[in-house]
């Protein structure tokens, strides 16, 4: 099949990023530390040492970034509003020169005639909220709406597309539960409360925006999500499967599309949830879209004396993998873009990530030819395109990522960018899988229907 025959003419095609990853100046025209900034600065915490103060220097070189969005054709672009450059006090005040930072490249993106999806949080708590006990704290949820009302009336008059949040599951078992991201905590009841008032904050912020926005908006939550299978026959990966399923996809999912959080996983955690009157409603709040990022399945094992969900992810003989240890395995991604169509209903999706790591080693003469990564790209969007085949109401593809960035706690070490860049001089150099998803997204838009 062609792969671009797939897609209709309204397809989204884009490619991603986010704030702490790429802007840099962390200091500058009043922006607060996140818990990032606080994270990286725990020595053994990110690789190299490396934190996300001068990242890409987007922040001062956005201009050439929206050039570049430019020479790759996309038609949207995915990027998120760094919450402490907003609100440098996590509540209260609106600082208006963080806002203005927005405010210019949205009008910037728009007369390049590309679409912007906002995202409100991409894991950048300002640190002055986790002082006063962060997520695990019921008042950061309506913190979050507060500040999502503020971003609202500054871009809602131009910006229709909204996403609340960038994968809870991360902030909260990633960030409370194992301590490998901000901030940092090893916790179970942390992390399971954490994850409550993410979705709490996700389903106030969702009626804000609608109250704020001044366009029709367009909402949705991204969810990273991982397709489970038995790494053996026995009865023990079977369970196992189900355990790591609710870990890492009902809990996500089933709260946000009304059905309330899945018992076994409630029973199998052992925590209360600080469920008020009212809540499950607000966390289930209609949504105009879901967002999928895809990086890889997970192949289990029952493990009785791991850590929670008791379920050991085990390595896939002979799979090839990225140079993040992921194995490539694009079929995942038909799989859930099939479930979130037919088991949970939902009749919009946008996959919002996909993407891999490589090397990426420059020649001689400077190219960069990162045959792995096109051959990557093409593989997830030949899976994209048979899920639209069987009815899937996918509506758009976002690459991760536009840049090489600071890949969180491996720092710089790992590159995901269609466009390299040299952190000495921040030089931006296309990649030849840039130069291929341009001519992937031409083919599709000149592609006839069908
Ligand atoms: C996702 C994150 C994104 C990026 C990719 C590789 O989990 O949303 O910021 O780091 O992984």
């Amino acid at each position: 099949m062609d792969i671009t025959s797939a897609f209709g003419p309204d397809f989204v095609w884009g490619v991603a990023t986010s704030a702490y990853q790429i802007e840099g100046a962390v200091h500058e025209d009043g922006r607060t530390p996140s818990i990032w900034d606080t994270f990286a600065s725990v020595p053994g915490a990110v690789d190299g040492g490396d934190t996300g103060d001068v990242a890409c220097d987007h922040y001062h070189r956005w201009r050439e970034d929206v050039g570049l969005l430019g020479t790759l054709g996309v038609d949207a672009y995915r990027f998120s509003v760094a919450w402490p450059r907003v609100i440098p006090g996590g509540s209260g005040p609106v600082n208006p020169p963080g806002l203005a930072f927005y405010d210019r490249l949205v009008d910037a993106l728009l007369e390049a005639g590309i679409r912007p999806f906002v995202t409100l949080y991409h894991w950048d708590l300002p640190q002055i909220l986790q002082d006063e006990g962060g997520w695990p704290r019921r008042d950061t949820a309506y913190r979050f709406a507060d500040y999502a009302t503020a971003v609202v009336e500054a871009l809602g008059d131009r910006v229709t597309d909204w996403t609340t949040l960038n994968e809870p599951l991360c902030s909260s078992w990633h960030g409370h539960l194992q301590g490998v991201m901000a901030p940092g905590w090893r916790d179970l009841t942390a992390a399971v409360r954490a994850s409550y008032h993410l979705h709490l904050g996700h389903g106030l912020a969702t009626q804000a925006i609608r109250a704020a926005a001044r366009r029709t908006p367009s909402i949705g939550i991204v969810n990273n999500l991982s397709p489970c299978e038995p790494a053996t026959d026995s009865e023990e990966d079977h369970a196992a499967v189900v355990r790591a399923d609710g870990h890492a996809n009902r809990w996500w999912l089933d709260p946000i599309t009304g059905r309330g959080y899945p018992q076994d996983m409630i029973d199998l955690y052992g925590v209360d949830l600080p469920i008020r009157p009212g809540d499950l409603e607000a966390i289930a709040a209609p949504l105009d879209y879901h967002g999928l990022n895809y990086y890889f399945r997970q192949v289990v094992t029952a493990d009785p004396e791991g850590p929670v969900p008791y379920a050991r992810q085990v390595e896939v003989p002979g799979a090839p993998v990225t140079a993040m240890g992921w194995e490539i395995y694009p079929d995942g991604l038909e799989r859930l873009l099939l479930r979130l169509a037919r088991e949970y209903g939902i009749e919009r999706i946008y996959v919002t990530e996909s993407g891999s790591a490589w090397p990426d080693p420059v020649g001689a003469e400077g190219e960069l030819d990162d045959r792995e990564r096109s051959a990557h790209l093409e593989g997830h969007v030949a899976a994209c395109a048979r899920a639209v085949a069987q009815g899937v109401p996918l509506a758009g593809y976002f690459a991760w990522s536009l840049l090489d960035n600071f890949e969180w706690a491996y720092g710089y070490d790992k590159r995901f960018g269609l466009v390299h860049v040299d952190y000495r001089t921040q030089a931006r150099t296309i990649k030849s899988s840039g130069h291929r998803y341009a001519a992937l997204i031409r083919d599709a838009k000149g592609a006839p229907v069908g």
